[in-house]
């Protein structure tokens, strides 16, 4: 007898060319003044943020864009920034276009808009007490999965700390997949945001917290990107494997904010924020080093894999990972010893570390990092 489990999902999803074009309807249903998060490379003239602009205006709703979205990574005074903005202009809707760094600042705003705290105060663990304003995802890469996810990872850089506030009612009320918002993405960003994506269906997969509809969503999702990512990474314009690449990512979402992660992302957060690698290249990094680690007890699930691929999976990874001009380890940030102690040290409190299908040590972090470094 399946175990009792629970799955949570945003409230609706379209998928497809196209699909973003009903931005201003779906607004409309939500709002009157919809608060606009959206990446700078679509803030051009005739560039995407404009049609969200004129959809939004259209349907009656008043548009009013954010000015200072985040370059790289939310942090927590862009966030804050953003959630002052929206407040002092009563937006009563937010929309975001653009990867996983706009998509969690708009989501952490919308989701705190009503809270009276610091954004700083939920990050170091206050519960959200109230419902914030309805947040429409709009992903333009593929990608993190945040659209789909309770979870927005924010950065502290003065302490160093990179986690998540976390709320259920954090989840987009509407998610607009259209893989053509993902064909300008740089053929970099496409093969790191890919294996992160990859990374998430495998983890998902074979996480402690992994029930038959994660399953099901993460193995189609793992299909899905093991076929398409060299070709999008190839050429960005082949919308067959752009849209393949975006329903991966977004049932790699879904799956991983029900059943969870493992080692590769409690890792990555101190890595990431230490030596500012992006997030999607250390997942890649580490993907085949951990499922080496994880193979003696997520075997049975790696032979399903390894059908997908035609191949052992950990090999096909690898090989995967080389295809896209990607390094096999991180030997060019110099990570030495001490600080190869602090990511253990940073790594072990962390929620995807729990949810790891073998259960990792410091001696065994130690034993992961010690040929990468
Ligand atoms: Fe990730």
């Amino acid at each position: 007898m399946v175990e009792r489990f629970t799955l949570l999902t945003s409230g609706k999803i379209t998928f497809g060319a196209g699909a973003a074009e009903s931005v201003g309807n779906e607004a409309a249903a939500l709002g009157r003044k919809a608060f606009i998060v959206a990446d700078r490379h679509f803030r051009e003239r005739g560039g995407a943020a404009e049609m969200v602009q004129n959809s939004c205006a259209k349907a009656g709703v008043e548009p009013i864009m954010f000015d200072s979205p985040p370059a790289g990574e939310p942090d927590l005074d862009t966030v804050e920034r953003a959630r002052h903005a929206l407040g002092s202009a009563r937006c009563d809707v937010a929309i975001a276009l653009g990867g996983g760094s706009i998509l969690d600042t708009a989501k952490a705003a919308a989701g705190l808009a009503r809270e009276a705290g610091h954004v700083r105060e939920y990050f170091d663990g206050r519960p959200v007490g109230s419902a914030g304003i309805p947040f429409i995802a709009m992903p333009t890469t593929a990608g993190s999965g945040a659209e789909a996810t309770v979870n927005a990872v924010l950065s502290d850089p003065s302490r160093q700390i990179k986690q998540s506030i976390r709320d259920n009612r954090f989840l987009a009320r509407v998610i607009l997949a259209d893989p053509r918002l993902t064909l300008s993405c740089p053929p970099r960003t496409t093969a790191d945001s890919g294996m992160d994506a990859l990374a998430q269906a495998i983890e998902s997969f074979t996480s402690l917290g992994a029930n038959p509809m994660t399953d099901a969503l993460a193995f189609e999702a793992a299909q899905l990107i093991l076929h398409s990512l060299v070709p999008a990474y190839r050429d960005g314009q082949n919308l067959d494997a752009r849209s393949d690449m975006l329903l991966g990512s977004l049932m790699a979402g879904i799956a991983l904010t029900n059943a969870r992660l493992g080692a590769i992302h409690g890792l990555a957060h101190p890595l990431g924020i230490r030596w500012h690698i992006p997030h999607g290249r250390i997942c890649a990094i580490l993907l085949a080093p951990v499922m080496r680690f994880n193979e003696s007890v997520a075997g049975a699930k790696y032979a399903r894999l390894s059908d997908l691929a035609g191949e052992n999976i950990i090999g096909h990874v690898e090989r995967l990972r080389d295809m896209l001009d990607i390094p096999a380890d991180l030997k060019e940030y110099h990570i030495t010893a001490d600080e190869v102690e602090w990511v253990v040290k940073e790594s072990l409190p962390s929620g995807s570390l729990k949810m790891n299908p073998r259960p990792a040590r410091a001696e065994d972090l130690r034993a992961i990092l010690a040929p990468l470094v």
